[in-house]
């Protein structure tokens, strides 16, 4: 088990190096893949500190290779980056800018690969699957690189996605992960606890992003931690918003428009419907319903108290509807 475990480790850390390689060496990764990542704006000491690849566009030019090298097919297959089928075997990468996915200690678990396109059929990102290594649901992309940031500055900031990383190294600021592309989990959440009490949820300016991290609020607050929310603008990811700003201009905007969760969700509800009394009795219960998830009896009150200020509605109302909420629970 720990035998296999460790093969399935050197098969990807192969593959990292090859597409590296294919990335800088060949006149495709050259024309196609490297253009595309500068084009994004990454400098060559960015795509070589991500350890950013390319997966040619030929059905098994990687597993051919790989078993040339002498890596075992049984492997190659359990990284899910060779497909395996009766009378054939292919690649699964085919034709995409690769994004190593590194363990905490900065083994090779996995790979994100993206379309250089954008075309309707396929999928943006395709991910390696679920492996005897890679456990999507307990990995944050990006945790390797900023796990030291991350306890210096006593706070981590959680993006959507793997160019939302890296392009905020790029600018200079390096405290920050992605759960790409799964819903936040505990087990990620916990990851980042180890490190900081301090999360700020920087999520897509659209409807899907502003989701996700919603849902993400609660999952935080039960274990103890601040969660700030922060915003971009219309059609702005972290990305393009760092990629068009300087490390001044970037800090200034997060300083200036993260919020404390009860200040965000309620400025949903200003944004949404502004005087509907239906939609504010609504939030506010949403707003006790998280606050309920606050272990801290302290910090429950302080929240309390803050969003009576905010909501214009009295403690002592928001308290008896906490202590249904926990009736209700226990
Ligand atoms: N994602 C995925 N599969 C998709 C689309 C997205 O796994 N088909 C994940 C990726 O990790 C991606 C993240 O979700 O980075 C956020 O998605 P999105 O905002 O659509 O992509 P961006 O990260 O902004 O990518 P890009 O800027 O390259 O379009
Ligand atoms: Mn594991
Ligand atoms: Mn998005
Ligand atoms: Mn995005
Ligand atoms: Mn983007």
């Amino acid at each position: 088990q720990a035998d296999t475990r460790e093969s399935l480790y050197l098969v990807s850390e192969y593959a990292n190096t090859y597409f590296q390689n294919i990335l800088h060496k060949t006149d495709q990764g050259k024309s196609i893949g490297l253009s595309y990542f500068k084009e994004r704006g990454f400098t060559e000491d960015t795509i070589e500190k991500f350890q950013l690849g390319y997966a040619l566009d030929e059905w098994q030019a990687f597993t051919d290779e790989a078993l040339k090298k002498g890596y075992n097919i049984n492997f190659l297959e359990g990284t899910g980056l060779t497909i395996v089928k009766p009378e054939k075997h292919f690649d699964r990468f085919k034709g995409r800018v690769m994004f190593p996915i590194h363990s905490m200690s900065g083994r090779i678990l996995g790979f994100g690969g993206r379309i250089l396109v954008n075309d309707k059929k396929a999928a943006k990102y395709l991910n390696s699957p679920e492996s005897e290594i890679y456990h999507k649901s307990k990995v944050l992309y990006g945790l390797y690189f900023a796990k030291q940031s991350i306890a210096k500055d006593d706070n981590c900031y959680l993006v959507e996605g793997y160019t939302d990383v890296i392009q905020f190294h790029q600018t200079g600021i390096k405290n920050v992960v992605s759960s790409s592309g799964t819903a936040l989990t505990s087990d990620q959440i916990r990851l980042i606890n180890r490190l900081t009490n301090n999360i700020t949820v920087l999520f897509d300016g659209d409807a899907a992003g502003m989701r996700a991290s919603v849902r993400g609020i609660d999952l935080i607050l039960e274990q103890g931690m601040n969660v700030r929310v922060c915003s971009f603008p219309d059609g702005e990811d972290p990305d393009s918003f760092a990629k068009s700003n300087t490390l001044e201009e970037l800090t200034d905007y997060l300083n200036e428009n993260a919020k404390d969760f009860i200040q965000f969700k309620a400025s949903l509800l200003v944004k949404e419907a502004n005087n509907d009394p239906i939609k504010k009795a609504e939030t506010i219960r949403d707003i006790v319903n998280s606050i309920a998830k606050i272990p801290d009896q302290i910090k429950r009150e302080v929240y309390v108290q803050e969003c009576a200020r905010i909501m214009d509605i009295s403690e002592s109302v928001l308290f008896s509807t906490l202590a249904q909420i926990n009736k209700k629970e226990s």
